[in-house]
């Protein structure tokens, strides 16, 4: 039985106030119902439905062709099963680009039909007038800049942000227009610490890190990296606590020996009458 930790409602006003009291955000991935449930049970601080789904969960090589239909189907799963965790459902690639009025429309059914609290964008100043926008008509923004998943053919791969100094200023600009448009947070991808230490003492807003070392307000990670679902892809910034690939690896083999031996079904669990 897992112990269930009583807390109250995580909101986006959780957030900098978490901040401001210098205690870290834990915040993981989640696709599905019953992974989404244990992880608010165990007392993260948000879920979120990242795009990366379309690589760890769909196999693709990109986020980029993850489609709108995909992302609200596995939130609507997600935010059925959190109760006090942040639902924050990850814009895909061309849903806000285009015009604020299609990122109007595709962040409004994130929060309509699915049941997410919260949209995050990847960019910098140059969608702040989008993210404005959003948060005026009440939908919460979560930014996202450094290494930006969907930018990953211009950036030239998943290469750290922050070595070549003069794209400093365009992270530190864009961290604190993003701040002062309102969102409640930032996801700090793949930076040199230098960086995203900088950026979080100039902001109010939390900033997320994810491969951007120890200074930021919070960190996240895909669950399916940290649970050892597969061997072949192991960045340097994931830390693995479970083995969960060999588990299932254990429980099939276990069940086709068990199958081809006659040892299942047994009579217990058959219907004899
Ligand atoms: O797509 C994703 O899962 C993400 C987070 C890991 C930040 O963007």
């Amino acid at each position: 039985m897992s112990t269930i930790i009583e807390r109250k409602k995580i909101t986006t006003r959780t957030f900098p106030r978490r901040k401001q009291k210098g205690e870290k955000l834990a915040i993981l991935t989640a696709y599905d119902y019953y992974t989404a449930r244990i992880l608010d049970t165990c007392g993260m601080d948000g879920v979120m439905v990242g795009d990366s789904l379309n690589m760890v969960v769909y196999g693709h090589k990109t986020t980029l062709s993850a489609e709108m239909d995909k992302m609200l189907f596995h939130t609507r799963a997600v935010a059925d099963a959190v109760r006090q965790a942040l639902v924050i459902a990850d814009m895909p690639f061309l849903s806000y680009q285009p015009s604020v009025e299609t990122a109007i429309f595709n962040a409004g059914r994130f929060l309509k039909e699915a049941g997410a609290e919260a949209v995050k964008l990847e960019g910098g100043i140059e969608i702040v007038p989008t993210v404005k926008r959003l948060i005026e008509l009440g939908i919460p923004v979560m930014g996202h800049i450094g290494m930006t998943p969907q930018s990953i053919h211009r950036l030239g791969g998943p290469r750290v942000q922050g070595r070549e100094t003069e794209r400093n200023s365009y992270f530190i600009e864009s961290a604190e227009a993003l701040d002062e448009a309102g969102c409640f947070g930032c996801v700090l991808e793949l930076m040199t610490a230098p960086l995203a230490k900088e950026i979080t003492e100039r902001v109010t807003m939390a900033t997320i890190g994810i491969g951007s070392g120890r200074f930021c307000d919070g960190q996240v990670l895909v669950i399916n990296d940290i649970i050892g679902l597969y061997e072949d892809t192991h960045p340097r910034f994931v830390r693995r606590y479970a083995n969960v690939g060999a588990e299932i690896e254990k429980a099939a083999r276990g069940f086709a020996d068990d199958v081809r031996s006659g040892k299942y079904p047994s009579d217990e669990e058959s219907f004899l009458e």
